[in-house]
């Protein structure tokens, strides 16, 4: 495809905010013309809603036990080496507080998929937290679940919610996870989801096995259908207890090209620049923020458990307490010119 040809196509999806599946083909296969031209329009849509604001969200990984056994995932069931820990909820409450005093007012409770978490547990945990700092925004993690139980947290006071449809290639998906995990079910969550009245975060892994360039253009289409709030992206990182320990790790590249078309696809949307993209590269999460990213999650779990929540090898931040991982982006931002904000950061 001619230069020419590929700077038309983000012209217009500059302006529209569309293009056809096979468009977007057309452009992730000219990821060297294509890449330099959209991060800039990337990063000035961003600026003109956000501005040089980025939003922090204090995660906290409660749980490391999980039901599910996605092939990629470090703390998947069928991991027996993992050493699995769970936070008691007045450990999560003590996380939240020194959130708060480090400036963060919106909390991410993410876990594996535990069943000790009763509806009846997290729904209480959901109502202390909002209880006791009712100015922060409540996001959870937390996996699939019945509607029902979607609905309790969400009446309890949780605000948003993150689940990645990690492909939106049925065959894809079915060759990352095990046949009981489907991505039927994976989409009847994200809509249940949607009807309930969270802000909602989807997203993929950049580079898994077997991905296509089909494959992204079919994200990249369900992101431009659904309108996400919210949008997750990191590159594929292999774990070496997983079937998928011997495949190749996502590109920082294309991740980055990806951020940016994104951004173009739903300039409001909240992007964060993702601990697996600033695991794949030293300077990752300033690159993703340049590319369109304006969202960073800094690690607010306690770090004694920290390297237990290994979804892939070499995860960054697992050695930092809280406020130095929280000082540390803080620098990194204001490296690129950018300045973290501390407000709730909720979509516009
Ligand atoms: N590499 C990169 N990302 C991963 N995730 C899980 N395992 C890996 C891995 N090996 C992502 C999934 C999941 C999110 C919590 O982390 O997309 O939804
Ligand atoms: Fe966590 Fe740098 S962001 S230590």
């Amino acid at each position: 495809m001619k230069k020419e040809e590929v700077f038309r196509l983000i012209d217009r999806l500059e302006r529209d905010h569309s293009l056809q599946e096979q468009e977007y083909m057309a452009l992730l296969d000219n990821q060297e013309t294509g890449a330099p031209y959209a991060a800039p329009k990337a990063r000035a849509a961003a600026d003109r809603i956000y501005g040089h604001d980025i939003y922090v969200r204090g995660l906290i990984e409660f749980s490391n036990y999980c039901s599910n056994d996605c092939y990629y995932c470090g703390i998947r069931a069928g991991n027996r080496s993992c050493v699995r820990y769970r936070l008691t909820p007045e450990q999560i409450l003590n996380c939240c507080g020194l959130g708060w005093q480090l400036g963060y007012r919106t909390f991410v409770l993410q876990s594996g998929e535990d069943a000790w978490f009763t509806d009846e547990r997290l729904c209480a945990l959901i109502q202390e937290i909002k209880r006791r700092w009712p100015d922060c925004a409540l996001t959870l993690s937390i996996g699939e679940k019945s509607r029902e139980s979607y609905a309790a947290c969400r009446q309890a006071g949780a605000d948003r919610y993150l689940i990645r449809h990690e492909t939106a290639s049925p065959a894809h998906y079915a060759r990352l996870h095990p046949a009981r995990q489907t991505l039927q079910a994976r989409l009847r969550c994200i809509r249940d989801l949607r009807e309930l009245g969270y802000a909602v975060g989807i997203g993929m892994m950049v580079g898994s096995p077997w991905q296509t360039t089909k494959d992204l253009a079919m994200d990249l289409k369900l992101i431009e259908d659904f309108q996400p709030e919210m949008c997750g992206i990191g590159p594929f990182l292999p774990h070496h207890q997983t079937p998928f320990a011997g495949f190749p790790r996502g590109s920082t590249e294309q991740t980055l090209y990806l951020l940016s078309l994104i951004r173009l696809i739903c300039p409001h949307v909240l992007l964060p620049a993702t601990t697996a993209l600033g695991t794949a590269d030293p300077f990752g999460r300033e690159k993703g923020v340049l590319a369109g990213a304006n969202v960073i999650m800094p690690n607010l779990s306690p770090v004694g458990v920290r390297r237990q929540y290994e979804l892939y090898d070499g995860k960054i931040c697992t050695g930092e307490e809280s406020a130095q991982c929280r000082g540390c982006q803080e620098e990194r931002m204001r490296s690129i010119g950018y300045r973290v904000v501390t407000d709730r950061g909720d979509p516009r």
